[in-house]
Order: structure tokens, then C-alpha cells, then sequence
């Protein structure tokens, strides 16, 4: 028999309240989505985190899928990646997804951490969320690493052997610790079989840890906005900010079409060019590994040129190393060198405007002597694009402290 709407309505809220009574469903959408208020002045700068959210997931579903069909051992993954290709069903589109995916991740991620910058979003109140981003930062250059021994090709290989040969040059120890990260005397079976565990295994679950953590530190403060004024100072008689918009219906609208965009931006890579002439697939990588050749320039993925770059510019091995690391750790201590009373780019002055441009321009420009020779004067221009790349946050405290700053208005600044 059929019942009328406000029986079925009954119906639910009694289903609703039940639930309710056992777990805080209403509460947390509530808190997290209907009524969790941020800016009406964001802009294309702030898709980028739901677009990290979107790669994550297909990187997950198509993650999933590759390892029903793919075989970790050294004999047989090169062929299992093959077959793939070629006999499993839409095994090519699973495939190029996942590695479309890999670069996509590290597009958005960039895209998203210089935002940060632009904005000063990792002012107080939010150290937490940007050093729990690091951290998924971190992770995510160890689930590429990981993830790229996998298909046991030429770079993958030798790709592998270069960065993990790294950690013997730390006095005393450097040796012993490769070796634990190999499981062997060389890059081998063993290793492969380990990198794997990491890849689908530990590092995804440290992914997803990481990024329940940022979301759930982001709502807990509220997101900051182009203007890097807190909305929560201006709150209405309801208490809700009055420059604030419920994140549902209304960002999530506008996120929509962002995303729609970016899928139709990343199915005409992953349709049309999925190696992207050798950036998101090295074509060295598409001949098996070989122990006994080495290929003839070894070059990583494009999203670790700027730091490769950093290494090579070095002489000294260990050095070299050192200062790698410290160029990845280094936007870590943003939160203290940053020391300018005003938050977004808008209010910012001269110097920090100019800091910032020369800090984009060392590191595209790292990013692409990475991928060159190490030699005359590649070597040269990676020296001094690396001491700008350092100069912009040594020489923070200072010259965010000298800036000339604009006066901030109240109220965010919103153009309808
Ligand atoms: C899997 C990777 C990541 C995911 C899924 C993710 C997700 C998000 C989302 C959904 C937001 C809110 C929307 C937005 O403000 O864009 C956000 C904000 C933020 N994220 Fe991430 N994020 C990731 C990585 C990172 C990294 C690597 C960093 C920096 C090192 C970072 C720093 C921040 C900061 C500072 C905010 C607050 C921005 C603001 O309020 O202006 N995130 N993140």
C-alpha cells in the first residue's frame, strides 16, 4: 500500500533519530558540510585541495584494481605490467590513470601548497594543518618512489639504485641503513617485494590517517581566504560569520565545476598523451630492468627534478644529500620564518612580492636542470638557482619583518 509523503518523512526521521542516537551522523554533517562556514571570497586557488581529494580517490579505485592483475616479483612484474596493457580488460585505461594520476597528484598538491603561500595560510592559527600537509608531503614522495620500482623497468631500476645509494654517504651508519631499505646487497627481488608492501599497504594508510587529521584540523580554526582576515572575528546575531557561506550547497556547487574541469583536463592526458612525451612516463622505463646496463642519463620523474637538481649541484656526495633533504624540509618551517603581520599576497609589500617570484622562478628552473646534463654550465645555473631557492627562506625573518605591509580591511573583499 502506498504511503503518503509525511509518513515516509515520519518514517525517516524515526530511522534518522535512531541513528542519530548511536552515532553522530546529523552532528558531524552538520559541523563538517551544511553548516561548517568558510569565505564567500574564495577563488581558483582554493579547488586545489578537493582536486587532491579527487586524484586521491582514483588513485585509489584504479591503485586497487593494478594489483589484482600485477605480480611484485623481478621475474614477472615487467610481463604482469605488459599484460595489463594488452590483455586485461581496460587494464591500459587502469594503468594510464594510475600514472596520470601520480603526476596529477603532484600538479594539485604544488598548486595547492603555493596557495598556502600566496595567502599566508600557514600563519597562526594553522601551523598544524600545513605541517600535517608536509607531512602528507613527505608521504607522498615516498608512495612515488615506492610506486615507481614497481613496473621493474630500466628507471625504475636504476632510478631506484641512485636515490637509495644516497643514504650509504651518512657517516658511520649510511651503509647499514641501505641495506635495511634494500633488504639485500643490491636493489633486488627483495627490495621489489617490500616497496610493494609500502606502496599499497603502509604508505596508503598513512595517506588517508594524514588527510582525515588536516581536514580535521582545518574546521576545527576555518579556512583561511584570499584576503587572510578571520571570518570568525565578525559574526552575526546567529553566530555564523557574516562573511561566511555553508560549504554545502554553495562551495560545493562551485567545486563541482571545477572538478568537471579538471577530469576533462586529465581524461585529454590520459586519452592522448599519457607519457606526456617522457615526463609522467620515463621512455627508458619501457625496457625491462637491466642489472648489467645502465640506461644513459638517469633522470627521476619530473615532479623531483627541483630537489634532484639541489643534489647535483653539490660536489660532495654527502653534502649534496644534506642539502637536499633540507630543500624538501625546508617550507616545513614557514610557520617561524614568516614573521609579516598581514597574511595574503594582497597586503603584503614589495619585497615579499618580488621573494616569492624569484622562489617560483628557482624552482621551475631547478625543476628543469634536474632534467639536464650535470655538467658545465647546467651545473652553474643549478648552483645559483639553488642559492635562491635557500635565500628565500633564510633571509625570511628578515625581510618579512621589513616589508612595507597595506592596512588589512575588516571584512573580506568580495567582487559578486
Ligand atoms: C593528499 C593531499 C592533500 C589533500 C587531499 C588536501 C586537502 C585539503 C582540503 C580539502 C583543504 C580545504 C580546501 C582548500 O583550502 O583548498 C585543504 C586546506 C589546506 N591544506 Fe591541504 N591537502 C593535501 C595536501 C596538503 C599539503 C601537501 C599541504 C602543505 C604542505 C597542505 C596545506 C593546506 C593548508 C595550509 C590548508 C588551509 C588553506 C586555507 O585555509 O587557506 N595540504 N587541504
Amino acid at each position: 500500500m502506498a504511503r503518503n509523503e509525511a509518513e515516509i518523512g515520519t518514517k525517516k526521521s524515526t530511522f534518522m533519530k535512531w541513528i542519530d542516537d548511536r552515532f553522530p551522523y546529523t552532528e558531524t554533517m552538520k559541523y563538517h558540510i551544511t553548516e561548517y562556514y568558510a569565505s564567500k571570497n574564495f577563488n581558483f586557488w582554493y579547488i586545489f585541495g578537493v582536486l587532491a581529494m579527487v586524484v586521491l580517490v582514483i588513485q585509489f579505485v584504479s591503485g586497487i584494481f593494478l594489483t589484482m592483475n600485477y605480480k611484485p616479483s623481478s621475474a614477472d612484474a615487467f610481463a604482469s605490467v605488459e599484460y595489463i596493457m594488452r590483455d586485461v580488460q581496460w587494464g591500459w585505461l587502469i594503468r594510464y590513470m594510475h600514472s596520470t594520476g601520480a603526476s596529477f597528484f603532484f600538479v594539485v598538491v604544488y598548486l595547492h601548497m603555493f596557495r598556502a603561500m600566496l595567502y599566508g595560510s600557514y600563519q597562526k592559527p594553522r601551523e598544524l594543518i600545513w605541517i600535517i600537509g608536509m607531512m602528507i608531503f613527505f608521504v607522498l614522495f615516498a608512495e612515488a618512489f615506492a610506486g615507481y620500482l614497481l613496473p621493474w623497468g630500466q628507471m625504475s631500476y636504476w632510478g631506484a639504485q641512485v636515490i637509495i645509494s644516497l643514504f650509504g654517504a651518512i657517516p658511520g651508519i649510511g651503509e647499514a641503513i641501505v641495506e635495511i631499505i634494500r633488504g639485500d646487497y643490491s636493489i633486488s627481488d627483495i627490495t621489489l617485494n617490500r616497496f610493494f608492501a609500502l606502496h599499497v599497504v603502509v604508505l596508503p594508510i598513512a595517506l588517508l590517517g594524514l588527510v582525515f587529521v588536516h581536514i580535521v584540523a582545518l574546521h576545527h580554526v576555518g579556512s583561511n581566504n584570499p584576503d587572510g582576515i578571520e571570518i570568525k572575528d565578525h559574526k552575526g546575531p546567529d553566530g555564523v560569520p557574516l562573511d561566511g557561506i555553508a560549504f554545502h550547497p554553495y562551495h560545493t556547487t562551485k567545486d563541482l565545476v571545477g572538478i568537471i574541469i579538471f577530469l576533462m583536463i586529465f581524461s585529454a592526458v590520459m586519452f592522448f598523451a599519457p607519457d606526456m612525451g617522457g615526463y609522467f612516463l620515463e621512455h627508458a622505463n619501457f625496457e625491462p630492468a637491466n642489472v648489467m646496463a645502465t640506461p644513459e642519463r638517469i633522470a627521476p620523474v619530473w615532479y623531483f627534478t627541483p630537489f634532484y637538481a639541489i643534489l647535483r649541484a653539490v660536489p660532495s656526495k654527502l653534502w649534496g644529500a644534506a642539502l637536499m633533504a633540507l630543500s624538501v624540509l625546508a617550507p616545513l618551517f614557514l610557520p617561524w620564518l614568516d614573521r609579516s603581520r598581514v597574511k595574503s599576497i594582497r597586503y603584503r609589500g614589495p619585497i615579499y612580492k618580488t621573494a616569492l617570484g624569484l622562489f617560483v622562478i628557482s624552482f621551475c628552473t631547478l625543476g628543469w636542470l634536474g632534467m639536464q646534463p650535470a655538467e658545465g654550465v647546467y651545473v652553474v645555473m643549478a648552483r645559483i638557482f639553488s642559492v635562491i631557492y635557500f635565500g628565500f627562506f633564510i633571509a625570511m625573518p628578515y625581510y618579512t619583518t621589513i616589508d612595507k605591509t597595506k592596512q588589512v580591511p575588516d571584512r573580506v573583499v568580495y567582487h559578486g
